[in-house]
């Protein structure tokens, strides 16, 4: 097979988007846009990945020399135009021999299955490939310009566009496949003699054709080529993403009675099953097994909820939160850090930092794990069928054996022995009498004052 590398444009300044933020780093499900691009190159099979960065944001070439090493990164300084831009791959693939896909790092919803139809095009013998769409609004897109036998003669930028090329409804997702070769040879062909005074990608389409060699389009789903350059896009987008996510998860078996309302992750993984109430968030990291059931209004993050557990209403899950089977965690209850052994409850308020909790325990409402003096995080540990009181205030570092109880509202400070009971609180004391007294002192006072 031939071997495939990608080229992901990533080097424009993203102005439209008006964030101190590059426009890569720019989330879609908790996941940078780059990050989206890059899952996308590699599904479609490209073994070695180039990702041109402008130097204007070298946060951006961070990220990807962190995810890819530095071989991965060619930086496009100033950015002078997608064209421009591939060049500045050009040593990064001198020594790559196969088909080359450019795609752009502002196009997240990309799927292999949107690309394969470039390879086919390329195993048939189209030079170049592109992969257009039919836009429901072409403004801003480059149009693709078609020979009635199909054949691609050029792309058109709307800004270079006549008002009849701008009628064209078949636009340029911005993907484009050719031979390694042969496409730095059209890129060096390029002018920049354009409405933005730019070096095109697109341009090697008109340049290919010129040369009497083979252009060709394929057409994909308007969905898996949307392009980011505004908020209010990225946001479509992510609605986009989120509504093929869940329908995806519930097609596995999952249930959802108001899924327009659970705002899912890249990875979240949610078993068959498992019940997802109305209004859940899950951040990134999530795992939640079939069977679990997670109630309405709960914020997930970095989280793990077992066969059978329920989460909420209105639980808070933060990183290193491990739910056992069948354990409860309620509403106002948060968890970090905390693994929560099998049928453990902490039903109500409570806020559980740093420890565990053993199999069976009940957390009383209110309990808090006191686990951070202002510069260093202790461990709190609940046994095995321990009953903490509640308002118990569990001061890290601190054990509480298996099947103890500790008085409502205690402050415990100090290891509580296996079955022992302890009581860290104030005596109760009882004046008879006390409260009628007073009232009649009160009124008193209060009768003599309007006299
Ligand atoms: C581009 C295409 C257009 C297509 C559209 C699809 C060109 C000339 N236009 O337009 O035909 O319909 O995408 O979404 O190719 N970039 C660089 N260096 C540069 C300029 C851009 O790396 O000098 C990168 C950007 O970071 C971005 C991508 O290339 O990821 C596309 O650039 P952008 O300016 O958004 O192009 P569009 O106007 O959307
Ligand atoms: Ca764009």
């Amino acid at each position: 097979m031939t071997a495939r590398a990608a080229v992901i444009l990533a080097a424009g300044e993203g102005t439209r988007m008006k964030s101190p933020t590059p426009k890569m780093l720019h989330r879609l499900a908790g996941r940078a846009l780059i990050d989206h691009a890059i899952d996308a190159a590699q599904a479609a099979g490209c073994q070695r990945v180039v990702v041109v960065v402008g130097a204007h944001s070298p946060a951006v070439a961070a990220h990807v020399t962190a995810r890819l090493g530095e071989q991965a990164v060619a930086v496009q300084d100033p950015p002078l135009g997608t064209g421009h831009a591939v060049l500045a791959a050009r040593q990064a693939l001198a020594d790559f021999d196969g088909d080359v896909v450019v795609t752009l790092g502002d196009c997240p919803l990309l799927t292999p299955e949107a690309v394969a139809p470039l390879w086919r095009l390329r195993g048939e013998g189209a030079d170049v490939a592109v992969l257009g769409f039919e836009a429901a609004d072409p403004t801003g897109y480059g149009r693709l310009i078609l020979a009635p036998n199909g054949t691609l003669l050029r792309i058109v930028e709307q800004r270079d566009a006549t008002e009849n090329e701008r009628q064209v409804r078949h636009c340029n997702s911005g993907v484009i496949a050719a031979g390694r070769a042969r496409l730095f040879e059209l890129l060096g062909e390029v002018k920049n003699d354009n409405a933005k005074g730019e070096y095109y990608l697109t341009d090697i389409v008109g340049a290919a054709h010129a040369k009497g060699l083979s252009t060709r389009a394929a057409i994909a789903p308007e969905a898996n080529t949307a392009g980011v350059n505004s908020q209010a896009q990225l946001a479509e987008v992510e609605g986009i993403w989120q509504a093929q996510r869940r329908a995806a998860l519930m097609d596995e078996g999952v249930q959802m009675s108001a899924p327009h309302t659970v705002f899912l992750s890249w990875d979240t993984w949610i078993g068959p099953g498992a019940v997802v109430e109305p209004n859940v968030v899950f951040a990134p990291g999530v795992t939640v097994e079939g069977g679990a059931q997670i109630r309405a209004f709960s914020h997930l993050e970095g989280a793990v909820v077992r066969a059978g557990a329920i989460v909420g209403p209105y639980a808070r899950l933060r990183p290193g939160a491990d739910i056992g089977e069948e354990a409860h965690i309620g509403n106002f209850v948060e968890v970090k850090k905390v693994k929560v052994g099998q049928g453990a409850k902490a039903n109500h308020l409570a806020y559980l930092g740093d420890g565990t909790v053993g199999a069976g325990a009940n957390i009383g409402a209110g309990a808090i794990f006191c686990n951070y003096d202002g510069f260093d995080k202790y461990e709190t540990h609940v046994g095995a069928g321990a009953f903490i009181g509640s308002d118990t205030a569990l001061v890290a570092p601190v054990r509480v054996g298996d099947g103890a109880y500790t008085g409502s509202g205690s402050v415990i400070t100090r290891d509580v022995s296996a079955d022992a009971l302890a009581l860290a609180r104030g005596q109760q004391v009882e004046k008879p009498g006390w409260a009628a007294a007073f009232r009649e002192r009160k009124q008193a006072e209060k009768a003599a004052k309007k006299g």
